[in-house]
């Protein structure tokens, strides 16, 4: 099957009791045994079967079959958000004397996650510049089990070689935990790089319509096993089935919806790119973008996802998040809506500032994930928003 094909069969769960053609939604803390024996079985992981919910759901088993599929990975776990999946997958993958290399461009809750609870359990981190994969292979250390990267990069769009991050792990007998969030298994599949583990916040594409929460983590099986028993079991990042039914439906449609942001994004960035109050667009599909020919290579279209920097910095972009109209103003991304936000006092205010200026996070970037809608309208909009801009900006 191909990828669209998958995105709607794959996993699929056929309701045999009433021939339901829709999944029903198995909206159940817990399953009845047929008898004292099946349970015991159950438990001992002597028969196939579901027990709890925060061991396994039909809804949960339909969307990590999927996933895994599109990825081209043996295994998937769902979770309640990507800070549960990222959490989980790490706490599974590290203990105290490990040593972790990450990339410095991340989201600001993976950063804060990274650098302030792994080292409370004994993980030594290291922060690096990887778009250069020197630096990676420079920090790598003795005891170094994990490097992870976020490619492209919230919010600057910066892009990892996943290949080369792959290969130097693995000649330091590390894995590649690779955040793809940004741009779906429909634009890039980490693991034919060859990443280890890939992450995803479903809240955004894969969910695709803004009304859940929801994370993976697809890789192979024995780990995955693993990452559910005993780590997620115990830590409960456990996504509910009417979440996962969610999600389930949202999948069905990634790739049209994939095409379509890809479209409106090109547009809007060269809208933006040439406009004189504009300073500078990050988009890995504009020829300017200083790391095209790499985006090109390990990505097939360059996704929603853009930020820029307006001339009159701060204040500018201020006023332009406060006029527009049909664009929201709403940390988030990924949805068929657009939305646009501040990532230095919004979703990346965890970082630090000084590592956030490092990381290319100025304080005048503005984050726009380009939604569905016809692109003539967004780009009216922020036309308007450029308009009053243009009023209070010398
Ligand atoms: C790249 C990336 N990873 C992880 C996350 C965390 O996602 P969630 O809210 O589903 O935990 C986000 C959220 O914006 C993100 O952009």
């Amino acid at each position: 099957m191909k990828f669209n094909t998958k995105s709607i069969h794959a996993g699929k769960v056929h309701d045999k009791q009433t021939g339901s053609h829709a999944t029903p939604i198995y909206q159940t803390s817990t399953f009845i045994f047929e008898n004292a024996e099946q349970g015991a079985r159950r438990f001992a992981g002597e028969e196939e079967g579901y027990i709890y919910t925060r061991l396994g759901n039909p809804n949960m088993s339909e969307v990590e079959k999927k996933m895994a599929a599109l990825d081209g990975g043996e295994a998937g776990m769902v979770t309640a958000s990507a800070m549960a999946a990222i959490s989980t997958t790490l706490y599974s993958q590290l203990q105290a004397g490990d040593h972790i290399i990450a990339s410095d461009t991340l989201y600001g809750c993976t950063f804060s996650f990274i650098s302030n609870l792994l080292p409370r359990a004994g993980v030594e981190v290291t922060f690096v510049k990887a778009a250069d994969p020197e630096n990676i292979k420079k920090a790598m250390k003795p005891n170094t089990k994990i490097v992870y990267v976020e490619t492209p990069a919230n919010p600057t769009m910066t892009i990892i070689d996943i290949q080369a991050a792959a290969e130097i792990a693995h000649a330091g007998g590390a894995k590649l935990v690779v955040d793809n969030t940004f741009v779906t298994p429909y634009l890039q599949r980490p693991l034919e790089w060859g990443a280890d583990f890939v992450v995803y916040s479903a809240t955004k594409y894969l969910g695709g319509h803004g009304d859940l929460l929801a994370g993976f983590v697809i890789g192979p099986k024995a780990e995955i096993d693993r990452m559910k028993v005993p780590f997620l079991k115990d830590i409960g990042g456990i996504i509910s089935p009417f979440d996962a039914w969610l999600l389930n439906r949202g999948l069905k449609t990634l790739g049209v919806r994939m095409d379509r942001h890809c479209e409106n994004t090109m547009k809007v960035a060269e809208y933006l790119e040439a406009h004189p109050l504009i300073e500078k667009v990050n988009y890995p599909g504009l020829p300017s973008f200083p790391q095209y020919e790499l985006a090109k290579k390990q990505m097939d279209n360059f996704g929603g996802m853009l930020s820029f920097e307006l001339k009159g910095g701060v204040e500018a972009g201020r006023v332009l998040m406060n006029s527009v109209k049909l664009i929201a103003l709403a940390v988030s991304l990924g949805c068929v809506d657009s939305l646009i936000q501040h990532p230095a006092s919004m979703t990346h205010s965890p970082v630090p500032r000084e590592e956030r200026l490092k990381a290319g996070i100025t304080d005048g970037l503005v984050r726009l994930s380009v939604g569905i809608e016809d692109v003539e309208d967004i780009i009216a909009d922020l036309d308007q928003g450029l308009n009053e801009v243009k009023k209070v900006v010398k």
